[in-house]
């Protein structure tokens, strides 16, 4: 299965591509994920994204573009998070599925408020203290949502294969519906 899960910031795409990749056995390729782990590494790709990440700001398209391209030739299927978040982005992912001949079996939009995504960003600032949970960086990344990653959504829901779950559901009750999505689309419904 190749999946692709969108939506904006604290709408639950990692919560719930976790579950996904174990109950899929696939593997959960997460652009955060994998540039957290560079600042963290202190290697020279996490020194260049650092300041980048702490003002929520987007890491440059052609830098996540070669970060995307590498990992995803590696994997048969995968849960993908995190990208595309902009129309360029989404261009290559395109593009770089069709060259191997791989297309995508599902995006999955959770859809989430302001208000919800907010709290929920706020409450893990105070549990967990990621570097942009801070209440700016919390408004830049949905501004940028807003205004650069809502394309791609509109972008997969006019090619069909996008499937909206209400993400202010409980975390079982999405990732029910996210398994009815997916039981659909291996059904070819
Ligand atoms: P990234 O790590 O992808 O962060 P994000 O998009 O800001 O999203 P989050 O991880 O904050 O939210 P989420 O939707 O995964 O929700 P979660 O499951 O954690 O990106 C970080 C940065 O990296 C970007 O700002 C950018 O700088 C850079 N970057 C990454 N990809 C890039 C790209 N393609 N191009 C350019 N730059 C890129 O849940 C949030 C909280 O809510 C958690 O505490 C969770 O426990 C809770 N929660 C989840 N579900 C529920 C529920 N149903 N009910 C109640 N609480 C819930
Ligand atoms: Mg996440």
């Amino acid at each position: 299965m190749r999946i692709l899960i969108l939506g904006p910031q604290g709408s639950g795409k990692g919560t719930q591509a976790k579950r996904i990749a174990e109950a899929y056995d696939v593997p959960h390729v997460a652009t955060g994920d994998i540039l957290r782990a560079a600042v963290a590494d202190g290697s020279e790709l996490g020194g260049q994204v650092r300041p980048i990440l702490e003002r929520g700001d987007l890491v440059p398209d052609d830098l996540m573009v070669g970060l995307i391209r590498e990992r995803l030739a590696e994997e048969d299927g995968f849960v993908l998070d995190g990208f595309p978040r902009t129309m360029a982005q989404a261009e290559a992912l395109d593009s770089m599925l069709e060259d191997i001949g791989k297309p995508l079996d599902a995006v999955i939009l959770l859809q989430v408020s302001d208000e919800v995504a907010t709290g929920r960003l706020r409450a893990r600032a105070a549990a967990e203290g990621r570097a942009d949970d801070s209440p700016e960086a919390i408004r830049n990344r949905l501004r940028l949502y807003h205004e650069l990653t809502e394309l791609v959504v509109d972008r997969y829901a006019l090619a069909g294969i996008e499937v909206i779950v209400d993400g202010e559901q409980t975390m079982d009750d999405v990732f029910a519906a996210i398994q009815d999505a997916l039981e659909g689309v291996a059904a070819g419904r």
